[in-house]
């Protein structure tokens, strides 16, 4: 590896958006797509980078519109915790095949399925070079995927959160409903909190602020994105704690 190649970062949280699996199918996973995106990280994973994931599981479930719909909201997320399970257990066995040695953790106790989530040993497996998908969010409802992403990151003593999802990064308002808005270089926790900007939920950015970590919200759609953050190149949105004087 060249001087130039060198990451940026040594141990990183990478989020990815369930629905970026849909790719253009209207549910579940697209198998190319899947297998692309699983590519583009086992690539970043060779470069020596310690890797943990956290997957959401939209492209099969979403806890807050079925709760929308009538639904209570605790079985609702129960339901979405384990749609990101179904999406861990795939990516798994695409990274698998991409190359890379992988483990998946879960919140929630299915050891059949997957080992239980243990911080120290998710910690060795990532010093051990293997890459680490965290299944089921925190385990319990009322907490998004955004969330147990900020919350592992945390835990795992992560250098940067970088949330890979369906837009280019942070914008003064909704780029899906406003075409005119215009995205942030960088911005910071207070910003995105005081404006409401609905890039992640409240409780991922307060726990994110409070640790100080780092968080790059960019396009997963573009191949190459997830490298660019990784060696520190400018992509997406920075989201930290901008100090003046
Ligand atoms: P070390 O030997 O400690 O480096 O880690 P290891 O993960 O290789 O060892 P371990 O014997 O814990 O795991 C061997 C395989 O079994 C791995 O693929 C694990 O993901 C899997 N595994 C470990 N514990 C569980 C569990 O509770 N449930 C399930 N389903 N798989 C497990």
């Amino acid at each position: 590896m060249s001087e130039t190649e060198r990451p940026e970062y040594r141990r990183v949280l990478l989020k990815l958006s369930g629905e970026a699996l849909m790719g253009s199918e209207p549910y579940g996973i697209d198998s190319k797509v899947l297998g692309d995106i699983a590519a583009e990280v086992a690539e970043v994973h060779r470069m020596g980078v310690q890797l943990a994931l956290v997957i959401g599981g939209g492209n099969i479930f979403r806890g807050v519109s079925a709760s929308a719909q009538g639904m209570d909201r605790a079985t609702a997320d129960y339901m979405g915790m384990l749609a990101t399970v179904m999406n861990s257990l795939a990516l798994q066995q695409a990274l698998e095949k991409a190359g890379a040695t992988t483990r998946v953790q879960s919140a929630i106790d299915m050891k059949e399925v997957a080992e239980p989530y243990i911080r120290r040993k998710a910690i060795r497996h990532l010093e051990k070079g293997r890459i680490v998908i965290f299944a089921a969010g925190t385990g319990m409802p009322f907490f998004t995927t955004d969330t147990s992403a900020a919350l592992r990151a945390i835990e795992i003593g992560a250098d940067v959160l970088l949330k890979a999802t369906k837009v280019d990064g942070v914008y003064e308002s909704d780029p899906m409903t406003n075409p005119l808005a215009v995205r942030y270089e960088k911005t910071t926790y207070s910003e995105v909190l005081s404006q409401n900007l609905k890039v992640m939920d409240a409780t991922a950015i307060s726990l994110a602020r409070e640790q100080k970590m780092r968080i790059i919200v960019f396009n997963l759609r573009k191949r190459g994105n997830i490298k660019k953050a990784i060696m520190g190149q400018p992509v997406g949105t920075v989201v930290e704690e901008i100090c003046h004087g």
